[in-house]
């Protein structure tokens, strides 16, 4: 075989590293054994798509008439600790623009009072319900805006559960691209609709939290994705999120391919900006900025908190720097203009300009009055809790999100439903409360009591806690407790059932637990405090256990889930504030568990393939290839043959369904393997590139200079000429500022809007064949025909939509339509750079069901569409 054509194949499968694969014509690179990045520039303006005209326009009026100060000051961060947020910008109070407050988290406002604790993602997303999903966002993002936060740093889509003892998987949306692009999207509809801007994070590759950050002593992992796989597994949810109207994207802290994400220009300015047409603003993640000009050449608008290599030292690679980097000619004005015009824009785009609140909170002290500016040591002080109450009734979202994520793994003989009545012994510290009191760990960093959410700046403070022990005490009418992780000494009666609670942690890795550094190091897949042993013990003298289990993630159930008198599991995942009450919603019976796995249970750990453990390393940097490359989780298992213990959206009730009457139909035809060529760009905003006045970025007279603040002005910018020449600044390999002609597969926010194109529609009736009430989801799984066709492997079954029932009584039918997009059954096509599918989507299959495990239809594109017996 030549090598021209060995090149072909090997590009076709996605299996040479990026540097070939992803513009061949100029990335070839001598050491095509190690990952790079291909350099990509200039960074692409904003401003060029129908949606954000006016919001653009807006801006262009502002930053027109801005200073250069007034410019840098939108871009860099005041400083850590230089403000009540995790972050906040500079200001343009001539212009009615703020500092910006950017904060956490996905689940509820951080440090902060009277917030909602919501359940994390991963609950979110064994839930299955888009009303959830979108509901919560909507109440996060209420909840921001009453506090004053202008951006909202969330949701997580990544990391994705690459490694399952990854410590930070928990906060995004589940194993699978479709179901954290759902997610994610939704979120960021429903929080954006209240006018605060979400930040979706982290873009890309964090997929375990050891050794992620560069500083001046170490390097970060970088992560070695190839071209196809980066697109069709970890791009995934984060198109779905641009194209749902993200103001901002955070950087993560780790290297893509041996360049770091913060100042990596294909990431930035080629696939986020070009190819996805993002149109807000880019941010890094905290200190994660590791260079001035390189990063804000290769696209990066605002870097947080502001501070340079060593935080707290008032330096900074922007602020003063930006200021002189772009007088002396270095950083293009068009540069500086574009990262404040995406900026600002966004501002507008969200109607942030209309009564948005400033912030009334201050995340370092709970305490009334304090410091404004904690990190300057001598500090004004003032005002800085209004304790301004922004629950409103979201603990109604809370609870039925974390009851409808219950998910049932195994009820023999009806053991679940409990009756109020049933003798109940309930053991593990698990379904009690934190021992030294609620919130007693920062950003919840020890495993005390039941487990509600895992650790770092995921978390915020519980507002109130009912404790499954609480729930079942005001509800039972005859419960004993054993709040202890070692099995007592006890002699229960025939009739008593034993329930046992356990946990698996995880979190950020600035927070060690228990000696695990966010990820399951120690821990490995088990249930933490011996939970296994006290799973056993209660087995052993029970003759009806029921387990229930609060988890990051996967666990081994191995040493006690075939044990005859464990009768019923259930994962409650994380639960957040509304941890009891939701539990024995399902416990007795008041509703049926409707979740499902967002993730698959192996039978061990050595079932994962072997690239996606944990890596840890001394010296040199962490080189962490993605070889498994698109066969993460269950798309593993499949194509390994390996059978799970409970596979990916497994999930039962207490009741049956049955699936009938599938129909498939054909919406838009898919007659081209690619879709049909995009719009040409539109114009973006245009400013005189004149350098602007030194003298705007002078000392004003009449500031009172705050200690280690990250201002925008230096004393004597006058003396600073422009010496722009490629001699003057070690401009990177390939830098340029002639726009590059756009990428095919772009076109609209997320990409080619041609690929949302709806091409075939899947109906189905579902009835409750059962005796209880309950809700049904029905998972779409897509099979694409075999690599003849594509020219490339696929795994074997992709979820790529669902729709949950409302409650269906006994009787009652459902008829759920499941729409699939003709990206939906696209493959990356790494040579053509676009999304390929099979003509007339020949070959392809639909499978829909409750879980991989258990698929009900089966339609086959031209052929037929039928019910099936279940399938494993
Ligand atoms: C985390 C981000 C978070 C930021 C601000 C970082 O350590 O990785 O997710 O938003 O801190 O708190």
């Amino acid at each position: 075989m030549s090598t021209t054509r060995l090149l072909h194949l090997a590009l076709l499968s996605g299996l040479l590293p990026w540097s070939w694969a992803s513009s061949p014509a100029e990335t070839l690179h001598p050491r095509d054994d190690e990952a790079f990045s291909p350099p990509y520039y200039p960074a692409p303006a904003g401003g060029w798509l129908s949606d954000w005209a006016d919001a653009y326009e807006k801006a262009y009026r502002v930053v027109s008439n801005m200073t250069l100060a007034e410019k840098v000051n939108l871009t860099t961060g005041t400083g850590m600790f230089m403000g009540p947020c995790a972050g906040q910008t500079g200001s343009a109070l001539r212009f009615g623009i703020p500092n910006l407050c950017l904060h956490d988290s996905p689940l509820g406002i951080r440090n902060s009072d009277h917030n909602t604790a919501f359940p994390p993602g991963v609950t979110v997303g064994a839930t299955f319900d888009k009303d959830l999903m979108y509901q919560r966002g909507v109440e996060l993002g209420e909840e921001a805006r009453g506090k004053g936060v202008n951006v909202l740093l969330g949701p997580v889509v990544g990391p994705t559960f690459r490694k399952p003892r990854g410590g930070r998987n928990w906060e995004g949306f589940g194993a699978d691209p479709s179901l954290q692009a759902i997610g994610g999207s939704l979120t960021i509809k429903g929080m954006q609709s209240t006018g605060a801007i979400a930040c979706l994070k982290h873009f890309i590759g964090n997929e375990q939290e050891m050794h992620r950050e560069s500083s001046v002593i170490t390097q970060g992992y970088s992560s070695n994705i190839d071209d196809r796989t980066l697109h069709e597994i970890y791009l995934w949810p984060f198109a779905e999120g641009v194209r749902a109207g993200t103001g901002s994207v955070m950087m993560a802290y780790n290297d893509v391919n041996r360049s770091t994400c913060s100042q990596n220009s294909l990431l930035i300015n080629g696939i986020l900006k070009d190819e996805l047409g993002f149109q807000g603003f880019v941010v890094t993640d905290w200190l994660a900025q590791l260079g001035g000009v390189s990063s804000a050449l290769a696209g990066l608008d605002m870097s947080m908190p502001g501070d340079g290599a060593i935080p707290l030292l008032g330096d900074s690679y922007w602020g003063s720097e930006l200021s002189r980097s772009v007088l002396n000619g270095t950083v293009p004005m068009e540069r500086l203009n574009d990262m404040v015009t995406r900026i600002v824009a966004t501002w507008y785009q969200m109607g942030q300009d209309q009564d948005y609140p400033l912030p009334n909170f201050s995340s370092n002290t709970l305490d009334e009055t304090g410091p404004l500016y904690p990190g300057a040591l001598i500090s004004p002080t003032g005002v800085v809790n209004q304790y301004v109450n922004v629950q409103g009734d979201h603990n109604i979202t809370a609870h039925a999100i974390a009851r409808d994520a219950i998910t049932l793994l195994k009820n023999n003989n009806h053991t679940l439903p409990l009756s109020t009545s049933d003798s109940l012994h309930i053991f593990g510290t698990d379904a009690g409360p934190n021992s030294n009191g609620l919130n007693s760990c920062t950003d919840q960093g020890c495993d005390n009591g039941v487990l509600t959410m895992g650790w770092g700046s995921g978390t915020s403070r519980l507002p109130y806690l009912v404790t499954p022990q609480e729930a079942i005490a005001n509800l039972s009418s005859n419960a004993q407790f054993y709040i202890t992780d070692t099995f007592p000494s006890v002699t229960p009666n025939s009739s008593d059932i034993a329930l046992v609670f356990i946990n698996a942690d995880s979190g950020e890795n600035y927070i060690t637990v228990e000696s695990n550094p966010g990820d399951r190091t120690t821990a490995d897949l088990y249930a933490w405090h011996n939970g296994d042993d006290l799973v056993t013990a209660a087995a052993a003298k029970y003759s009806r256990v029921v387990v229930i289990i609060h988890t990051v993630g996967p666990l081994i159930l191995e040493s006690w889930i075939d044990l005859p008198s464990v009768q019923a599991v259930l994962i409650a995942h994380l639960p957040g504030q509304e941890a009891g009450y939701s539990l024995t919603d399902v416990l007795f019976g008041t509703y049926s568990p409707s979740g499902h796995l967002p993730y698959t249970i192996p039978y061990q750990e050595s079932d994962y393939p072997s690239s996606v453990g944990l890596l840890d390393q001394v010296f040199g940097q962490i080189q962490d290839p993605f070889t498994e490359t698109l066969y993460i989780d269950y798309r593993h298992f499949l194509n390994a043959n390996i059978t799970p213990r409970y596979p990916f959206g497994h999930g039962l009730s207490y009741t049956t369904f049955t699936y009938s009457a599938p129909v498939l139909t054909t919406i838009t035809p898919l007659d081209t393997a690619y879709p049909p060529a995009r719009a040409t760009k539109g114009s973006t905003p245009s400013y005189p590139t004149t350098l602007p006045n030194p003298s705007e970025v002078a000392w004003p007279s009449t500031l009172t200079r705050i200690w280690r603040y990250l201002y925008p002005y230096l004393d004597d910018p006058s003396s600073i000429t422009s010496n722009s020449t490629t001699a003057s600044y070690p401009y990177p390999s390939g830098y340029s500022t002639t726009p590059k002609p756009a990428p095919r597969a772009g076109g609209a926010q997320g990409g080619n809007p041609a690929l949302w194109d709806i091409a075939f529609s899947v109906q189905v009736t579902i009835t409750n064949t059962g005796n209880y009430s309950g809700r049904a989801v029905a998972q779409l799984y897509v099979e694409l025909p075999s690599s003849d066709v594509l020219g490339v492997d696929t795994p074997a079954k992709q979820l790529r939509q669902f729709e949950k029932t409302g409650t269906l009584t006994p009787g009652e039918s459902q008829t759920v339509e499941l729409n699939v997009t003709r990206k939906d059954l696209s493959i990356w096509d790494v040579v053509v750079q676009d999304w390929k599918v099979p003509v007339d989507g020949d070959g392809v299959t639909f499978w829909v069901g409750e879980g991989l495990g258990d698929l009900r239809v089966e339609c086959a594109v031209g052929g037929t569409c039928a019910v099936v017996d279940s399938v494993s």
